[in-house]
């Protein structure tokens, strides 16, 4: 598994706005979509191109084209979704397939509610969105889904991770091509579960308390 965490002062910005209690959820969408979109720009280093031959007005010349089948853009709902707009910006090409899971906040344990991905993902490439890799539990889920599906490579954006989360998908996804993407990576978590200093729950603060 490899992981990048994002070292670009405009992301440590934003992410600190991110995180301050006080940021109401008009900007805390509008800024999870900027720092996806900055975060899309590493993770998507190694989309599959391949050559084509265009002609400019002057002369004919090669560049890339995203191969086919195009990638398939997986937000976990319910906090995923606020990142999705931010990843498509730079990938407008992608199709988006769905996952919605929710934690159960005594076990930890993910419960998968909603599923909507092609049933056939042989080939393709996976890019999951979603914003707080806590214990793992749901990202680690997800990622076994798309492989079982017949995903081979899976890039997971996170904005937030824990150091805890990160080692048990790194002990999970042994031998599999998994990159995750991160804003940041903090400290630790809580007896709760929760990332510290993190910035709370990402779904209430996107979308409010249902
Ligand atoms: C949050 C978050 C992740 C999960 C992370 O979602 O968006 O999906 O918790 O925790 P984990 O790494 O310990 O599994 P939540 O279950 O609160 O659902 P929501 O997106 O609907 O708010
Ligand atoms: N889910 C969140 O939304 N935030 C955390 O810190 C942990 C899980």
């Amino acid at each position: 598994m490899r992981v990048h965490v994002a070292d670009h002062p405009l992301i440590t910005h934003k992410l600190t706005v991110l995180r301050d209690k006080t940021t109401p959820s008009p900007i805390f969408r509008a800024l999870t979509e900027e720092i996806v979109t900055l975060l899309a720009y590493e993770a998507t280093r190694n989309v599959r191109t391949n050559e084509i031959q265009i002609e400019t007005p002057v002369t004919t010349t090669t560049g890339l084209a995203i191969s086919n089948p195009k990638p398939l853009v997986v937000p976990i709902l319910r906090a995923g979704l606020g990142m999705l707009e931010g990843m498509v910006k730079l990938l407008p090409t992608a199709e988006v397939g769905f996952l919605g899971m929710v934690r159960d906040e005594e076990t930890f344990q993910p419960m998968t509610y909603a599923e909507r991905l092609p049933d056939d993902l042989s080939n393709r490439q996976c890019f999951v969105l979603d914003p707080m890799l806590a214990t793992g539990g749901s990202l680690g889920a997800a990622i076994e889904f798309l492989f079982k599906r017949g995903a081979v490579d899976v890039t997971a954006v996170c904005i937030l991770a824990a150091p805890e989360g990160l080692e048990k998908l790194e002990r999970e996804t042994e031998g599999r091509d998994v990159t995750i993407v991160l804003g940041a990576l903090d400290e630790r978590l809580n007896e709760n579960g929760y990332i510290v200093p993190g910035l709370g729950d990402a779904g209430d603060r996107l979308y409010g308390l249902v």
